[in-house]
């Protein structure tokens, strides 16, 4: 009868001490868990593009590689349409160690990285293939809307 005191004290005790030393670590679990992500914080000033002038986005699937100035700190960006109506903006900086990320060689394909081969969607700039070494996340977003009647991307720099 003792021994299954003991044995039960040193059960419970067990058991509380891995529950209390486990928290952290399922925190840390879930939290790597949310969704991967990114908008680059808005500065309030808005860019607008003329998307007549890139007859690259003139159907969904097109996508191109530019410099619109004041937005990115004056770094391209990949302007993707991704239906008549909608466009997505995000970075060419490589998330791992901002090298410039490739335009895709034509379209339907993905956006490589030139120093250490990772791979993002050319829809939407998520991360598809972690850099030789290290690891990358998605390529940042910008917030854009689109006029269809006067062709005109607004963007939030
Ligand atoms: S800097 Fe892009 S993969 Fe390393």
């Amino acid at each position: 009868m003792k021994n299954n005191s003991r044995r039960d004290f040193l059960r419970t005790a067990t058991t509380s001490v891995g529950l209390v030393l486990s928290a952290p670590v399922i925190v840390a679990i879930l939290s790597s868990c949310e969704e991967n992500e990114t908008t680059a914080p808005p500065t309030g000033k808005k860019v607008v593009v003329d998307i007549s002038t890139f007859t690259e986005l003139s159907a969904p699937g097109g996508i191109v590689s530019t410099v619109v100035t004041g937005l990115n700190a004056d770094n391209r960006v990949f302007i993707s349409r991704v239906s008549d109506t909608e466009f997505v903006v995000f970075s060419t900086i490589c998330t791992h160690q901002g090298c410039e990320v490739g335009s895709p060689a034509m379209s339907g394909m993905h956006c490589v990285c030139p120093c250490h081969n990772a791979m993002y969607s050319h829809v939407d700039g998520k991360i598809l293939r972690q850099p030789s070494s290290g690891s990358a996340t998605d390529l940042p977003k910008f917030v854009s809307e689109f006029n269809s009647s006067t062709n005109i991307l607004t963007i939030s720099a």
